[in-house]
């Protein structure tokens, strides 16, 4: 999550040509924070201005924004993920989204379990000590896990799925904000490989931590783009370890690690001086079809589009 200002969403594209095909697929009411796909290809939205989980069908020649449940005890929702076949994790908070503050004690990771067709709300865990907990990764090889960053706190939480135990699995300076709400530190994160990635908004970093542990890795950062609000948000890693990176106010950014080791950083969608397709992007992921991986990226906005970009083209 990242709220930019009302200014920053309202530039105007500047007119560069985004490098991969950009699409605007549905404009929102709402401000769209996170997202999901199923098996089925149906995207599931998430928003910080409301505590209903949407459905939302991209194949449709008429796309719907259907309501799929209210979550009780909230204001809104925040990361979402697949931890099991379409058995997902999603974080519910009495949340202002101006102040970037949580009520204490109002965040609650639920389980929504759609394997029977019919989706089966469930709370797992609390998470008392927290006041924004954000972006989810689950973690592969282990479908019981899932790790919540904690963006105040500066910390990855891991919840087991099953059991509802809830423990602090990497807190380091690396992801905490380093200054009061509404500053955000850690923001979205996700589990590729042995390594966990991660986006630091405030101090503008993009990084990589050793699942076993260890010192933090600096991938990339924002020093050269000099937009005021400029922060990296969510993202997805495709197959190929490639990772596609929201950053306000209006760009998708590529990381990739090029053949010498070194991370080289691209922009693929929108403009990073402000866009208005990609409208503040607030999280990422791949499209599915009969369940497998396609290359079309979804990119959720706080200006409410939901965009299609084709990552098609090898880096
Ligand atoms: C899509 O919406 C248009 C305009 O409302 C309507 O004419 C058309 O029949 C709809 N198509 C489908 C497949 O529902
Ligand atoms: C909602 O909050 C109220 C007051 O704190 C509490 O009594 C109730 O059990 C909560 N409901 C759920 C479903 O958590
Ligand atoms: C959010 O916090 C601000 C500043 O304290 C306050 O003015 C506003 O009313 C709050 N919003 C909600 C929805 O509570
Ligand atoms: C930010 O990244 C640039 C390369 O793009 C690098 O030269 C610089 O040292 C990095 N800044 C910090 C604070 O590490
Ligand atoms: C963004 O704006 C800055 C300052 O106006 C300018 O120097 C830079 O070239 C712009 N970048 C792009 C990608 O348009």
């Amino acid at each position: 999550m990242f709220l930019p200002t009302t200014s920053l969403l309202l530039l105007a594209a500047s007119g560069a040509v985004a490098t991969f095909p950009t699409r605007v697929l549905f404009q929102s009411p709402i401000f769209l924070e996170n997202i999901a796909v199923r098996p089925s290809s149906q995207l599931l939205l998430t928003s910080v201005v409301s505590p209903t989980l949407h459905t939302l069908d991209p194949t449709a020649q008429n796309i719907t924004f259907d309501e799929i449940y209210t979550f009780p005890n909230a204001t809104a929702l925040t990361g979402i993920v697949e931890y099991r076949p379409d058995v997902y994790a999603v974080v519910a908070s009495q949340l202002n989204s101006t102040t970037r503050v949580a009520e204490a004690g109002s965040v609650v990771i639920w389980s929504v379990d759609f394997t029977s067709g019919t989706p089966i709300p469930r709370a797992v865990a609390r998470i008392p000590q927290s006041t924004l907990t954000n972006g989810l990764s689950n973690v592969p090889g282990h479908p019981d896990l899932v790790l919540a960053a904690d963006s105040h706190l500066g910390a990855a939480y891991e919840i087991n799925m099953r059991t509802s135990a809830m423990r602090v699995r990497i807190q380091d300076p690396a992801m905490a904000p380093g200054a009061p709400p509404p500053a955000l530190g850690i923001n979205g994160l996700h589990a590729h490989l042995n390594h966990l990635y991660f986006a630091n908004s405030q101090l503008g970093t993009f990084n990589r931590v050793s699942l076993a542990g260890g010192a933090v890795e600096m991938l990339g950062n924002i020093t050269k783009f000099a937009v005021d609000g400029t922060a990296y948000d969510d993202f997805a890693i495709d197959e190929q370890g490639r990772a596609f990176v929201g950053m306000h106010p209006g760009a998708v950014q590529l990381f990739y690690q090029s053949k010498d080791g070194s991370w080289v950083q691209e922009t693929v969608a929108g403009d990073t001086n402000g866009s208005a397709v990609v409208t503040g992007p607030t999280s990422a992921a791949f499209g599915r079809r009969c369940g497998r991986h396609t290359k079309t990226l979804y990119v959720t906005t706080a200006g409410g589009n939901l965009v299609a970009v084709d990552t098609s083209r090898q880096t």
